[in-house]
């Protein structure tokens, strides 16, 4: 094609008309739909409001416009869903998660097997079946695991010691039971597939953690942009992929011949790489790249959805009991009162009998002051009982702190942090309800919760046993606040050993 100066223009023009039909075809919104905010800048409509003052942004508008009402963030016109219409969107496979976090958060680039809707439900089965109706047979290693975890990380403290929490310094520590749990005992030694465990995500999230910017374009842009390095095959975390699997083939070559040698004397490790191998669909005689790969990739998806959540909530959780002084002997009494019940030893049972710590998580975990839950694409246009309409395509946004900070469940100061209204009204930190949505609800609800909670519970009923924490400043340490994403506090922790 004959190409010269004078075409560009024609081409900046083409673009940028498409943009604009694009952008007033976005904003032509139907009679029924909720209401939008008005807004001052044509383009940029709320998304300062939305990016520096979220919060509070957001509740003016749920005060103002009800429930639900449409705001113009980043180029799109997103619903934001409250406290009374959060429910029928959880509730429903109309809205869908997966496909509304596809863009932002592009794993499917990295895990082919991700395309297949097949492969989540696989996931989804196999942490049900493999992990939580197991737990209780999982309770001492994961015990041991944390207790090896603990030591190697925050160790001695005869002096008070400083830890430093920043950058998902705890993610090893969350890294190894879960190493455990995925892929065995022998491999949970490995101290290089523990730190590719613990590692995966912070690295994929760093190169995927720009701003949507560009999405002012179109939305599409940004994802096509931010991906660009790893269309091309730049893939920085594949190392992590490759050490896993390298020391993964002859642990599964081992059990094959084992099974092979010992026929019905052979007794199965209880680990998900077993129970991925007796599924029918894994069956195999030997273990090839492709096999590989394939239990790989499932495990990879489970350490993503596993251990940065695990640990961010753990870190929290932490630094809202150093923060807290005033809960440290009740707390800490509680948990002497069960480590001499089982002599060091928990089980399930025990786990159970920690209420107070339950409680004071389930507290952690509502408090934690996301302004947005996970986002929700709609598939099909969608009429709410209240009869709007939300348009196929469309992104929901939850509002947590509407559905957390509620008056009727939570009392007249529902931002106060109340450790034991968990055990008082009989709600576990791994149930989800009306008014508790970090786990998200209905049908879809984290399927990983009770591991998570487990973990956490065991983590820090040890850390109590074992030390005083105070944070540096002797006060609650401030989150870290990014528009509507938070992260745990930055400060560190002084941890020192309790006198015995
Ligand atoms: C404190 C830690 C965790 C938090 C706060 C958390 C939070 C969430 C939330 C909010 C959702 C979306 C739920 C919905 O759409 O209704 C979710 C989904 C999911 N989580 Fe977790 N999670 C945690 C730990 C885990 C762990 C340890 C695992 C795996 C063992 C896990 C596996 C999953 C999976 C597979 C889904 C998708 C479920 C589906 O789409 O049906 N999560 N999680
Ligand atoms: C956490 O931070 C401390 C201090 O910077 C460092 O010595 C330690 O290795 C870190 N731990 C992990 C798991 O990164
Ligand atoms: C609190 O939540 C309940 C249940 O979702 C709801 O019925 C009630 O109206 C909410 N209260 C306020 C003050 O928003
Ligand atoms: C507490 O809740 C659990 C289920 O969440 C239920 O089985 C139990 O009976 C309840 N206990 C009381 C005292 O209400």
């Amino acid at each position: 094609m004959y190409f010269s100066f004078e075409t560009i223009p024609a081409f900046v023009w083409a673009f940028v008309t498409t943009y604009v039909i694009y952008w007033i075809k976005n904003l032509r919104i139907s009679r029924n739909e909720p209401p939008m905010v008005p807004y001052k800048f044509p383009i940029i409509g709320h998304t300062l409001d939305y990016l520096f003052n979220a919060d509070k942004f957001l509740a003016e508008c749920r005060q103002k416009y009800g429930d639900p009402f449409n705001l113009y963030v980043f180029g799109q016109v997103t619903t934001i869903a409250g406290n009374e219409i959060a429910h029928e969107i959880f509730r429903t496979d109309t809205f869908s998660m997966t496909s509304a976090t596809r863009d932002t958060f592009p794993l499917y680039l990295i895990i082919k097997s991700l395309d297949d809707p097949e492969t989540i439900e696989r996931m989804i089965k196999t942490i049900r079946e493999g992990i939580t109706t197991k737990l209780s047979l999982y309770t001492g290693r994961m015990q041991k695991q944390l207790m090896i975890a603990i030591n190697k990380e925050i160790g001695d403290c005869s002096d008070p010691k400083l830890v430093i929490t920043a950058k998902e310094n705890f993610s090893r520590m969350v890294s190894r039971p879960v190493t455990d749990v995925l892929v065995g005992q022998e491999m949970s030694k490995n101290e290089d597939v523990i730190k590719a465990f613990a590692d995966f995500t912070k690295d994929f999230t760093a190169i995927v953690g720009l701003p949507p910017i560009l999405s002012f374009i179109h939305p599409k842009v940004h994802s096509h942009v931010i991906t660009l390095p790893l269309r091309f095959g730049w893939n920085p975390i594949a190392k992590h992929i490759i050490t896993v699997k390298k020391n993964l083939k002859p642990v599964l070559e081992k059990r094959l011949k084992d099974k092979k040698i010992l026929g019905d004397k052979y007794e199965p490790p209880l680990d998900i790489i077993e129970y991925l191998m007796n599924k029918p669909e894994y069956e195999t005689k030997v273990i090839t790249d492709d096999y590989l790969n394939e239990i790989c990739e499932l495990i990879f998806i489970i350490v993503v959805a596993s251990i940065h959540t695990t640990s961010r909530h753990l870190t929290s959780a932490l630094y809202d009991f150093a923060g807290r002084p005033e809960l440290w002997d009740d707390i800490y009494e509680e948990q002497v009162r069960i480590d001499k019940e089982c002599n060091g030893e928990l089980t399930s049972q025990h786990i159970n009998k920690m209420v107070k710590l339950d409680s004071f998580l389930r507290e952690s975990l509502r408090t934690f002051d996301a302004v947005t839950a996970v986002p929700h694409r709609c598939l099909e246009t969608f009429t709410l009982k209240n009869g709007m309409t939300i348009p196929k395509g469309r992104i929901v946004q939850t509002s947590l702190m509407d559905i957390h900070y509620n008056t009727t469940a939570y009392g007249p100061e529902p931002r106060s942090f109340l450790p034991y209204h968990g055990l008082e009204n009989n709600f576990s930190a791994s149930r989800t309800d009306k008014n508790y949505f970090i786990f998200g609800s209905g049908r879809h609800a984290c399927p990983g919760r009770f591991f998570a909670v487990n973990e956490i519970k065991i983590c820090m009923h040890k850390i109590i046993l074992n030390y005083h924490i105070k944070t540096p400043s002797g006060k609650i340490e401030k989150k870290v606040q990014v528009g509507p994403f938070v992260s745990p506090p930055v400060a560190g922790l002084i941890f020192e050993n309790r006198k015995k």
